[in-house]
């Protein structure tokens, strides 16, 4: 790839050039949208998590204030399913359209939906239909065990050597089971959809991280064509993946909107958030890890189990990182889904890497104890010199740096080992470490970008901003490119219309829009350079093209600033409006040979402090050192891991969904009892990029944030808590009965 080193843009600290309209509160988020004659559907939902709705009675609901419509199995109209998802495309994690039968699978799953003239009279209305039910047995148990796998065997994922052998030959070993709850996403603002239908097409307002991908699923289940279906969201108030694709809701606004052809708004509520629109399953893992007494490991093995739903196969991919993170002979790695009466899940923020890396990186901790050995220099032994399970070089990995840089910042070398030896002010401390990895990817995208008579150049791609600054990165790339500040460059996104963009997630658009923007840039240039050199009047009339350039915004002769030319001029004198280019970037998704292992790497360290008097624990300090190549604009980037640090000490300490084994409901439906990190749990955060181009990747060398901030906090916490108490808490989040007694089966004494 050809290399981008200097820029007055990249890489310098630049202000969200859509803070503006965020701060002023003028940002539209899709439940902004608001229409004439614009009616509110509220969605019924089966109080049952297993069994046959038998009966629906719409009558008193129908009589309510301001009600218009109760639509359900039978009157709502024909809804399809999607076919087979093809590359990015397709891909939703429901794929039964909503009210297509009357079986119900898992509690909260939709029944009805009442639509009214306010939202209130729908929700009454909603709450008056009276649904009866032929009850069955369910399961919603977060205990998944290996014995019941729905695959006969588990799929092997990844494999090298002879585990079996080595693990039965091992001097040293780990083998344990680490467990996590079903975590659901809660990011503030609700998934909402707004659909209008104007008897020909559909305009659906969503809250989505792709909106490309919601286009075509909504247009499939709808029944029309793609082109009749346009999906616009201007703004997420984040997602986590829990907006990555199309949930049922959607279809029933876009239904309610084309039976009465008027604009329909869904909301979804807080609680209903907690059944209808994904979550991260319930996983077990087993990890045996086997080395030799000097610490190098012979032997790893991960054996994951997560929940599914009853119809869709959700697999959480834990053994992603494992197969290339440490150097081993033997490896292997297999996964199994277990059916649950719960609504499907799907990405939560570093799917995979992030439950996968909380279980590898315990059993690595528990190891170097085993070994009586710093875990920072257990790690640091078992670096590989290549992807071991790929056979391939890494296009850029420093992991090694990003440990030992790490434990400087925190100043590790300060630790001793004794469970409890550490006192501060009268509190003992406990610190931990844990390695973290995540894909880097590029996805296919297109892009376009025009230069403009009144001296701006816009820039528009099907892509979104889910509040990492995408907007900003786009703005910065045309910058850096033509020389336009950043005042004068329109980034257009989000909207499904637009030249097809990435998805939102994976923490990959920033390496898959930059080639795709930078080459349309390059084009809308050319073609600037081109009207330049043939237009009367101009200087640089007779001119060939490539002896002329862009820069600064100005046309000027190769290397000669005088006698440059503002764009707005050289256009404004052929009478052009704008000249443009697209790009495209090529995707490293599916390559038959890949050449190069792409991931990104990072060491985080906790500090924890425990008061066994008053049984309080707390987070007081994290150490982040990430490897994620160059870091186009440093402060989105820090605020990234910053937020996904704190979201990793909700992780380790409280995120937990529970159901009511007697219901199946999920009891702690609401941020008063589904208890995430907030800013009195905030540890002191400390976020240092070592900002290692990554140019195999694409010409700025960068990888993208936001996901890997996540994968090491949760096993660097358990870690502390053991060096402070003595207690090996395997099953999160971590309760303070935990340590208070001792005993529980996934607890182990020191
Ligand atoms: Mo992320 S879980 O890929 O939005």
């Amino acid at each position: 790839m050809n290399q981008i080193k200097e820029s007055k843009v990249i890489g310098v600290a630049t202000p969200r050039i859509d803070g503006p309209l965020k701060v002023s509160g003028s940002a539209m988020y899709a439940s902004d949208h608001h229409f004439k004659d614009m009616v509110y559907a509220w969605p019924v939902c089966a109080t049952i998590a297993s069994g046959t709705l038998t009966g629906l009675d719409t009558a008193a609901a129908k009589k309510m204030p301001g009600v218009i419509a109760v639509y359900h199995r039978e009157n709502i109209g024909k809804l399809y399913r999607t076919p087979p998802a093809a590359g990015f495309t397709m891909i939703i994690d429901e794929r039964r359209p909503p009210l297509e039968d009357d079986t119900i699978r898992y509690h909260g799953q939709y029944v009805a939906v009442v639509v009214a003239q306010t939202m209130e009279q729908a929700r009454a209305a909603a709450e008056s239909v009276k649904a009866t039910y032929s009850k069955q047995a369910h399961n919603t148990s977060g205990k998944l065990l290996a014995s019941e796998l729905s695959t006969p065997k588990p799929d092997e994922k990844s494999k090298r050597g002879d585990t079996a052998s080595a693990l039965k030959d091992a001097k040293i070993k780990v083998d344990q089971v680490y467990t996590m709850p079903v975590e659901t996403h809660n990011p503030i603002e609700l998934h909402a959809s707004v659909a209008v239908y104007d008897g020909d097409k559909f305009t659906l307002y969503e809250t989505s991280q792709a909106v490309v991908n919601h286009r075509d699923v909504m247009a499939a289940m709808l029944g029309v064509p793609p082109e009749k279906v346009q999906v616009i969201t201007r703004f997420l108030g984040s997602g986590f993946g829990g907006k990555l694709w199309p949930w049922p809701h959607g279809l029933l606004a876009a239904a309610c909107a084309r039976n009465l052809k008027r604009p329909v708004k869904l909301v979804v509520s807080r609680q209903m958030m907690f059944h209808s629109v994904g979550h991260r399953p319930a996983i077990d893992q087993r990890i045996q890890l086997a080395a030799s007494a000097d610490g190098k490991l012979t032997a790893v093995q991960q054996d994951y189990v997560n929940h599914t739903s009853i119809l869709d196969d959700y697999d959480e991919g834990c053994g992603e990182i494992t197969p290339f993170l440490y150097s081993t002979p033997n490896l292997l790695v297999t996964g199994g889904l277990a059916r649950r009466n719960i609504g499907n899940p799907t990405a939560m923020r570093g799917p995979g890497a992030v439950p996968g890396l909380y279980a590898l990186e315990s059993a690595m901790d528990e190891l170097a104890i085993a070994l009586k050995m710093d875990p920072v220099e257990l790690r640091l032994k078992n670096e590989p010199a290549i992807d071991e399970s790929l056979g391939i070089p890494f296009s850029s990995r420093h992991l090694k740096e990003c440990l030992t840089v790490g434990a400087e910042k925190f100043g590790w070398s300060r630790r001793t080992p004794e469970v409890g030896s550490m006192k501060r002010d009268g509190l003992t401390l406990g610190w931990g470490v844990a390695a973290c990895s995540w894909l880097a990817a590029r996805s296919e995208a297109e892009a376009s970008v025009e230069l403009r008579q009144d001296g701006t150049a816009r820039i528009a791609c099907g892509t979104q901003d889910i509040g990492g600054g995408t907007y900003t990165v786009m703005a910065q790339v045309v910058s850096h490119e033509t020389g336009i500040p950043l005042n004068k460059i329109d980034v257009v996104l989000g909207d499904s219309s637009l030249p097809p963009g990435p998805i939102s997630g994976g923490s990959w658009v920033t390496a898959s829009m930059t080639p795709a923007v930078l080459e349309a840039a390059q084009k809308a240039s050319a073609s600037l350079l081109k009207v330049a050199s043939s237009t009367d009047g101009s200087p640089f009339k007779g001119k060939k093209q490539d002896e002329l350039e862009l820069a600064n915004g100005m046309v000027c002769v190769k290397g000669q600033a005088q006698g440059a030319v503002p764009i707005s001029e050289i256009l404004r004198s052929a009478k052009i409006n704008a000249v443009s280019g697209t790009g495209k970037s090529t995707g490293t998704f599916g390559e038959a040979k890949p050449k190069f292992s792409f991931h990104s790497y990072g060491a985080q360290f906790a500090e924890v402090t425990w008061q066994p008097e008053i049984a309080r624990l707390r987070v007081s300090r994290v150490v982040t050192v990430i490897d994620a190549g160059r870091m186009l604009n440093p402060p989105t980037a820090r605020n990234q891991i910053e937020g996904a640090v704190v979201m990793g000490v909700g992780m380790a300490l409280f995120e937990e969904t529970m159901y009511d084994p007697r219901t199946g409901a999920p009891i702690n439906n609401n941020l008063a009892d589904y208890v995430v990190a907030v800013n009195a749990d905030t540890p002191q955060l400390d976020v240092t990029f070592l900002d290692y181009p990554d140019y195999e990747l694409n010409a700025l060398g960068a990888r993208g944030v936001g996901e890997i901030g996540l994968a090491g906090v949760a096993a660097a916490i358990t870690g502390a808590v053991h060096h402070a108490t003595g207690v090996r808490v395997r099953d999160l989040p971590i309760r303070i009965e935990d340590l208070l007694a001792p005993s529980g089966k996934n607890m182990h004494v020191a």
